[in-house]
């Protein structure tokens, strides 16, 4: 959404589109889908992508893509109206219309689909079904391997009905309504209890759900489980470690000029590295996307973010939000 004036503020690589239509999907659900306004294809992207989405104050959402991968024509996302966020759901229902320009990212994908999966099993909760919906038409040009257990609170907010009529028919797509009291829709820890091999498992979700899907799928081997998680998590109990860490601040070098810059307990290193110069490619700002990942050489980092798997924490840190367990952390700049 772009107020006048807003040209050269986003990103040189961003996208300006246009809004060709809004539909409501559901309650609290409204579908958006952009296009080149003159009418040219749009940069590719594979199922399980997202763009960035600019606010003319400076905000910056994500949205997983919802459309199929190969028409190049749109890009579809799908919005829940959060009265509990930040305020991008509500400005995306209340103010944007069609016909609008807009600024959006170019698509990156942190949730692919795993081609080698003999079998691909998607359980979404609510909205975290937008990136499940790509993946269907992804899966479908292949094989047809899937089942998608879709669990919202009632039909009505059960968004891409007519899309998923079909599959719905053919037991590919299974509906768990719990008319919003806990422990009434799907028995996930049932559903997972066994690992097939060859089975993969994607989840998105709201947080308790994505805790459940965690919780009963820790014995599934590490490389057949991916998830994204699409608001940052509730924040973890604290342990003494990190409390230790909040308090104390801690340093982090650059690698290549030996420079040396204190990260002090108010401060996230993306910021302290600004200060000092250092721009480093940033999106969510919360752990969620992965934009700001850098390499580290030394030190033990406290990672908070929900994206990098247990392999990349090895090498790599977000320092949007991660910290220092240790009391230097030497950054590979
Ligand atoms: S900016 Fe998204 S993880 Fe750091």
């Amino acid at each position: 959404m772009i107020a006048e004036g807003d040209e050269g503020k986003y990103p040189t690589d961003s996208l300006r589109l246009k809004m060709h239509q809004i539909t409501n999907q559901a309650e609290l659900i409204n579908s958006f889908e952009m296009v080149d306004a003159g009418g040219k294809d749009l940069p590719e992207y594979s199922a399980g992508a997202h763009i960035d989405f600019y606010f003319h104050d400076g905000r910056i959402r994500q949205y997983s893509l919802c459309g199929d991968p190969s028409d190049r024509k749109r890009y579809l996302i799908a919005v829940l109206r959060d009265l509990r966020g930040t305020g991008g759901s509500i400005d995306l229902h209340e103010r944007l219309h069609t016909q609008r320009d807009v600024f959006v990212g170019r698509p990156r994908n942190n949730f692919p689909v795993h081609k080698e999966a003999k079998h691909h099993l998607m359980i979404a909760g609510g909205i975290g079904v937008t990136p499940m919906l790509s993946m269907i038409y992804e899966i479908q040009k292949t094989d047809d391997n899937f089942t998608l257990h879709y669990c919202t609170k009632s039909i009505d907010h059960t968004a891409f009905q007519p899309e998923l009529a079909d599959l719905v028919e053919k037991g590919r797509v299974v509906l768990h309504h719990d008319q919003g009291i806990p422990g009434n829709g799907l028995d996930i820890e049932t559903l997972l209890k066994d690992h097939k091999t060859g089975t993969h498992l994607y989840y998105c979700g709201p947080p308790g759900f994505m805790g459940a899907v965690e919780k009963f799928s820790s014995h599934w081997p590490e490389d057949t489980v991916h998830y994204e998680y699409f608001g940052a998590p509730a924040k973890p109990v604290e342990t003494k470690d990190a409390v230790n860490n909040a308090s104390d601040g801690f340093q982090i070098k650059i690698a290549s000029t030996s420079a040396t810059y204190a990260v002090p307990e108010n401060k996230t290193i993306i910021e302290v590295l600004a200060e000092n110069g250092i721009n480093v490619d940033m999106s969510c700002n919360t752990g969620l996307c992965k934009t700001c990942a850098l390499k580290y050489l030394e030190g033990d980092v406290d990672h908070r973010d929900v994206v990098l798997s247990k392999k990349e924490q090895e090498e790599y840190i977000t320092p949007c939000v991660s910290r220092a367990k240790s009391g230097l952390l030497v950054l590979d700049l």
